[in-house]
């Protein structure tokens, strides 16, 4: 069986619930019975009532973040069974925004996707390189050095569990997009690295997504590359019907 194509919304800090609901209302119809597994990552405040609202259509609805500890004296922090609660069945974890605006590093992030794995949320790690990192040709070191640190320790039968999520940090919100080239090679490294961790029939099992300035224009090119099995969208996932022109983009491409 094939990885299957996945469409993800990450919505960032935008939206309030009810600006959530209302955009599910929006979104549904043109999705039905879709073949794309498609994610939206929404605020906290979301979570609730979108899953609630969500239940009869083919989204999931997960976080953008948690905390690495279980629970405890952690003021202003979410715990992942809180969200698994809530109605979250999965979590993005170490997007680049909360590595260089809140300083999380390798560790805790590797901490956070243990502590995901163990409530049963789904992680969707995110790695990728900067635009320094990328002209000193650090490409690979950097992005493997992300995956070995937040994947050590995980149970091999835990591993098909994950998503791997490559963001080139300079191509987030930016509209500047790798070549195809540049995106192949990175997610055959990514693959290479998930075998050495987990070999390679579980490798072949996980879904490694790309992000960075996708919209309904590039999509299908980009979600066609071997190795790629999805997208993670920022901006162009705010507005429903740019949304799902991309879902559509994607459940026009043969399944992998
Ligand atoms: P972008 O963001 O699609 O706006 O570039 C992607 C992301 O931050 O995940």
């Amino acid at each position: 069986m094939g990885r299957g194509i996945y469409a993800v919304a990450n919505w960032k800090m935008y939206k309030t619930a009810r600006q959530a609901t209302d955009y599910v209302e929006k979104l549904s119809p043109k999705i039905q019975c879709c073949k794309t597994n498609v994610y939206l990552a929404v605020p906290f405040t979301s979570i609730f009532s979108v899953s609630a609202f969500a239940k009869e259509t083919c989204l999931s609805i997960g976080a953008q973040n948690m905390s690495d500890a279980k629970e405890g004296a952690f003021t202003g922090e979410v715990a992942s069974f809180m969200l698994k609660e809530a109605g979250a069945s999965f979590v993005l974890l170490g997007h680049s925004e909360r590595r260089v605006l809140f300083g999380e590093t390798n560790e805790c992030i590797h901490r956070k996707v243990l502590r995901a794995l163990q409530d049963d949320i789904r992680p969707i790690l995110c790695i990728g390189e900067t635009k320094k990192e990328r002209d000193e040709s650090r490409t690979e070191e950097v992005i493997e050095g992300e995956i070995v640190v937040a994947l050590s320790e995980i149970p091999k039968e835990d591993a098909a569990r994950l998503i791997l999520a490559y963001e080139p940090v300079w191509a987030i919100g930016t509209g500047a997009v790798p070549t195809s080239s540049m995106i192949e090679k990175v997610h055959a490294y990514c693959r290479t690295v998930l075998g050495k961790l987990f070999g390679q029939k579980t490798a072949e099992k996980i879904p490694i997504l790309y992000g960075g300035s996708i919209n309904p224009s590039n999509v299908e090119s980009i979600v066609s590359l071997k190795d790629v099995d999805g997208v993670l969208v920022g901006g162009a996932s705010l507005d429903p019907e740019i949304f799902s022109q991309i879902v559509m983009e994607c459940e026009r491409i043969e399944r992998k």
